[in-house]
């Protein structure tokens, strides 16, 4: 089975034994804390489920700069993308040696990890600006990610943490949140070699559906895992429930028997585009795929990256930095023509008219409209899953 990232085993950061884990929540109470960003927690899950191996916790400044600058941290190793637990005020714990970090996003913000702190340092103005031009391409605070980075605070706590619970993730999608151990076991079981993993936001349209087919017949897959993000999205993104049951509607109707493992993982989007491709492939190797699917636009948002820029930041990343295999999905759409999703490019008779092509905010606006979606585009089970949604949030609103 492919080696996680940078080691040769796992070593995710949640405490498993319970009897230690209840030490430490007991520990927790008497100790400083401080509730931290939506961002730094589900930092603290990746660590904890083992997404994030081999990280021991939040990076400190020397680190967090150098990955930003090119990817690698201070002493050479290889990360696309800053951990950090950043806040605004640091006040509560100044000078603790041991805290409680406590998670936001659930009522009465319970205690999510304990962290040693190894440093607390404050970003100027300068760093912030060059971490989130490299990291994101921009500067424009209308990026959701450029704006989630720049408002969560400055001065970042670094140090290793010990992971005491998974936020709302494992209670709020019992049977689609996955730890990394979890999903390398469920691959071993079912003895599976060569495995795609398929990252998504979006409920999954035939365009998805026909790409993960066609990655997995090019690569010759013995299974495929859908792993969706179950974090926090901009607004108009479909939430994490309607988007579940849409793929498990999806798979169960249009997929073989036993091909594909429906999965998620507690995490913000970045919409970093190919930096956040970049990390993606890192987890996916942690959790035991063979390939990453990156296709149009992958991770992207609005117009600030080029439709193949997440795949060509892969062309400079060599063995000995990643070992998953990343396949290239050009634009898939439905061919009129030829009565079934396509890659776009591998045709050349076909018109603008000869497809089935309908952006994310079209889409939108026919679902709130009530008019229906056309089958060429999504399953109808899957429309239907859709319109459901709109329907009722549309009658909330009323
Ligand atoms: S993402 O932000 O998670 O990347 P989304 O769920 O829409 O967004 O996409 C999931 C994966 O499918 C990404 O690899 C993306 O590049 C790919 N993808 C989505 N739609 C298409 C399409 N029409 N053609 C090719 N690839 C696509």
């Amino acid at each position: 089975m492919i080696k996680p990232h940078g080691s040769e085993t796992l070593n995710p950061l949640y405490v498993e034994d319970d009897a230690k884990r209840a030490e430490l929540l007991k520990e927790a109470e008497g100790l400083p804390s401080i509730v931290i960003s939506s961002a730094a927690a589900g930092n603290a899950v990746m660590l904890g489920s083992g997404y994030f191996n081999p990280l021991t916790g939040f990076m400190n400044k020397a680190d967090a700069l150098s990955v930003a600058e090119n990817m690698h941290m201070a002493d050479g190793f290889f990360w696309p993308t800053p951990v950090l637990n950043m806040v605004k005020d640091a006040g509560a714990i100044k000078d603790a040696r041991r805290i409680a970090l406590l998670d936001p996003n659930v009522e009465g913000n319970p205690v999510i990890a304990i962290q040693d702190v190894e440093a607390i340092e404050e970003y100027t103005d300068d760093e912030m600006a060059m971490m989130t031009e490299k990291i994101f391409r921009t500067s424009d605070m209308e990026h959701p990610g450029v704006n989630a980075f720049n408002t969560v605070g400055r001065i970042g706590i670094s140090g290793p943490i010990q992971v005491l619970n998974y936020s709302y993730f494992a209670t709020d999608f019992p049977e689609t949140f996955r730890t990394a151990m979890q999903i390398r076991e469920e691959i071993q079981k079912l003895g599976w070699q060569t495995v795609v993993a398929f990252q998504t936001r979006n409920p999954m349209h035939r365009a998805h559906e026909g790409l993960v087919k066609m990655a997995m017949e090019a690569v010759n897959a013995d299974g495929a895992v859908i792993h969706m993000l179950l974090g926090k999205l901009k607004k108009g993104d479909i939430p994490a429930d309607v988007r579940d049951a849409a793929i498990r509607k999806m798979v169960e109707l249009y997929f073989e028997p036993n091909t594909a493992l429906i999965t998620g993982y507690g995490f913000d989007m970045l919409y970093a585009g190919p930096r956040e491709a970049v990390l993606h492939a890192v987890f996916r190797q942690n959790m035991g795929c063979t390939h990453l699917i990156v296709g149009r636009d992958h991770a992207g948002v609005g117009d600030y990256y080029g439709p193949f820029d997440a795949q060509t930041i892969f062309d400079d990343i060599t063995k000995d930095d990643l070992l998953i295999d990343i396949f290239r999905g050009d634009h898939t759409a439905y061919s009129k023509k030829l009565g079934k999703v396509i890659m776009m490019g591998s045709v050349t008779d076909h018109t603008k008219d000869d497809w089935v092509i309908l952006s994310g905010t079209k889409v939108r606006a026919m679902l709130a409209a009530g008019e229906d979606l056309p089958p060429e585009f999504a399953r109808p089970e899957v429309a239907k899953i859709l319109m459901d949604y709109y329907q009722s949030e549309a009658a909330k609103a009323e």
